[in-house]
């Protein structure tokens, strides 16, 4: 394997953005890839040097940034600053930014309105929620030269209507599923994100695709996978959903960083002689 073969993705530093055509050519390679949210500029800067190749300033900035029990507050004005942190600190990967719950199911216009925004600020694709409802919106983003990541199965967005938080896909509910995704596909997304998705629907309709699907709780045969870093470092506490792996405990790092802070500051250890202006 020449230098120029050696994947892209992942294992060495690419000296440009990651593009939505190198997501489509990790497929066609068999290649499969990470993605995670990202709503700051550490955590965006740490992903983009270890070649994490897409982040998602994801609309659960809602749960995880602003406190807010459900995805369905979060405004365009409070994801938009997100959206140019990470983009400011990142060189390498792909900024997909989410659009928040009314802020473009009201039709292509909306929708562009919104997504306009989010490429001025800095994100280089953005994700909608819905399937065979929302291509409209999705073909004239990418008539505009917008590339758009398509969001189906579980869409937090609608949990009302969905009836909660459950899988998708079972039984013949499978189809409507399969349906969604060839719908996104034809109306031009470039991806497509399928939650809590029945294995074995997403197992087909990774097959049956062109476009990269990235998993959430729909099993290993995704060509991608996506988690919220939060509930991948083990930062958020509670029970996580069962697709979540935790990979670190970064909550009790934190705790114990700051407990110890505490202590030495009521001991009068800290500060010591060497953090001061003497
Ligand atoms: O907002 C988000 O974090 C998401 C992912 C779970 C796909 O939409």
């Amino acid at each position: 394997m020449t230098h120029d073969e050696v994947p892209v993705l992942y294992g060495r530093k690419a000296s440009s953005r990651v593009r939505t055509r190198d997501l489509l050519a990790a497929k066609q390679r068999g290649e499969k890839w990470a993605m995670l949210t990202s709503y700051d500029q550490y955590t965006a800067a740490m992903f983009d040097e270890i070649g994490i190749p897409a982040l998602l300033i994801g609309d659960s900035a809602a749960n995880n940034v602003y406190g807010y029990e459900t995805t369905i507050p979060i405004s365009a004005e409070e994801l938009l600053p997100l959206v140019a942190a990470v983009a400011r600190s990142t060189s390498r990967t792909l900024v997909v930014a989410d659009l928040p719950f009314g802020s473009y199911e009201a039709g292509p216009e909306q929708a562009l309105a919104t997504a306009v925004r989010f490429m001025k600020a800095g994100a280089q694709a953005v994700k909608l929620e819905g399937g065979r409802r929302m291509t409209a919106q999705i073909a004239a983003l990418t008539g505009a030269g917008i590339p758009v990541m398509a969001h189906i199965g579980f869409t937090p967005q609608s949990e009302h209507t969905l009836g909660g938080y459950r899988v998708q896909g079972r039984a013949e509910t499978g189809e409507e599923i399969v349906a969604d995704a060839h719908a996104v596909a034809e109306a031009g997304a470039f991806a497509v994100v399928l939650e809590m998705v029945m294995a074995d629907v997403a197992a087909r309709v990774t097959k049956e695709l062109e476009i990269p699907t990235v998993g959430i709780g729909a099993g290993a045969e995704t060509d991608a996978q996506v988690l919220v870093w939060q509930d991948m470092a083990g930062m958020r506490r509670g029970k996580a959903p069962r697709f979540v792996k935790r990979y670190a405990d970064v909550a009790t790092v934190i705790e114990d960083a700051a407990r110890k802070f505490a202590e030495e500051v009521r001991d009068g250890e800290f500060p010591a002689p060497e953090h001061g202006f003497h």
